[in-house]
């Protein structure tokens, strides 16, 4: 793709989990100015990204693609032109296949045609999603997508403007740990900025129930994944469902701060012009948010995992570490690590920062977060203290 566009992992904000296909421009800008207006634009949620179904299901006379004339009435070009003018990016959803997932036209065949239209319309982030992308006989289905996505990856390059990609391929790709998998997060890291692994997060319509088990399905599968991550290309496990009224406030920090550990792009995927204190608190602390911003580029690896819990590490650029403790079961409990399992260099004591509650403890070598209720994390930014000199 086009070299640094994405040296930390991308911010912004996506329609789908909150509206699916119930899109239009107001949808669109009004949450682009709530963004604005709660400050988080300021802390970094920048992109804003319509996704499927803004187009008609007919591309037009000349092979062009073309907005739906009822949702929005003055075309994407000033969609886009509304959001810069706010100071945020614009950002767009196509598939690389036939057709979109919501049988809107796709870019097979028209890469070049698209990604030169992206571009006159001033798009800075393109989503790839990968429905009804054909196997043609002889092909393997990795072949297939491989294909398809270099051709859109190439396209967006040739365009000259810088366009960041992120690349869905591997959600249509079940973890096998194989190497055709292994190829697959290969070239979508090759190609693109960011990469769609697990399964999509739970949209606005299902239970409370299956949205809380969505995040902790994504989590655990993306996770794993944090050795094949490098500095400016990011895994990317779906949206932050913060502020969604069915998490209650420990899920909705807690995935905020997992998120940030894994060095997760922060989209937010709900009704910001309604969004509650708490939620705006979470998606907008700068402390977590630095955890995931961190300049060092590195995902947070398990350094224990057992029953109803996780412990993770995260290596910062100043030599802290993040650690989390997740409790992912159903009662309180003690979490604990030591400083040497969390990866921190040997010291006499160490302080820990607590990023949620910004409260400062001290520790010797045991880290240790109690009563930690059912589904919140604990995050802690820990510096090794020097030894005091004599
Ligand atoms: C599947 C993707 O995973 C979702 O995020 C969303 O883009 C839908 N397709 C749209 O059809």
């Amino acid at each position: 793709p086009y070299p640094n566009l994405a040296p930390t992992p991308p911010m912004g904000w996506n329609n789908w989990s909150y509206y699916m296909c119930d899109i239009n421009e107001k949808v669109i800008l009004d949450n682009a100015r709530a963004l604005v207006r709660t400050g988080l634009a300021r802390r970094g949620y920048r992109t804003v990204t319509v996704d499927d179904c803004w187009m008609t299901k007919q591309r037009g006379p000349d092979g062009e693609l073309v907005a739906d004339p009822v949702k929005f009435p003055h075309g994407m070009a000033y969609v886009g032109r509304q959001l810069h003018a706010m100071g945020l990016k614009f950002g767009i959803y196509e598939d690389v296949g036939t057709a979109t997932c919501g049988k809107f036209p796709g870019s097979l065949g028209h890469f070049r045609q698209d990604a030169e239209q992206f571009a006159r319309w001033k798009v800075d982030y393109l989503k790839a999603d990968g429905c009804h992308v054909p196997v043609p006989a002889g092909q393997t289905k990795e072949q297939a997508y491989r294909e398809a996505y270099g051709k859109m990856s190439r396209a967006l390059t040739a365009t000259g403007r810088p366009i960041t990609f992120s690349v869905s391929a591997p959600a249509y790709f079940q973890y096998s740990g194989d190497s055709v998998w292994h190829q697959v997060i290969d070239w979508s890291a090759r190609l693109g900025n960011l990469w769609r692994g697990g399964a999509d997060i739970a949209t606005r319509e299902q239970d409370p129930a299956a949205k809380w088990s969505s995040i902790v399905y994504n989590f655990d599968y993306n996770a794993k994944l944090a050795p094949l991550q490098r500095p400016g290309r990011w895994n990317d496990p779906d949206f932050l469902l913060t502020g969604d009224p069915g998490l209650t406030a420990d899920e909705t920090r807690s995935q905020m701060s997992l998120w940030s550990m894994m060095a997760a792009p922060l989209i937010s995927s709900t009704d910001l012009t309604r969004i509650g204190a708490t939620a705006r608190r979470a998606l907008g602390n700068r402390d977590v948010i630095a955890v995931d911003q961190d300049p060092l580029g590195v995902q947070g690896r398990i350094v224990a995992q057992g029953d109803g819990f996780t412990v993770l590490s995260k290596p910062l650029k100043n030599g802290d570490r993040a650690v989390a403790l997740f409790n992912s079961g159903d009662s309180r409990r003690t979490l604990a690590t030591t400083a040497a399992a969390a990866g921190l260099p040997p010291a006499a004591s160490y302080r820990l920062r607590e990023l949620v509650t910004g409260r400062t403890t001290s520790a010797g070598r045991d880290i240790v977060a109690k009563d930690v209720p059912p589904h919140a994390t604990v995050l802690y930014r820990i510096t090794a203290r020097r030894p005091a000199r004599r």
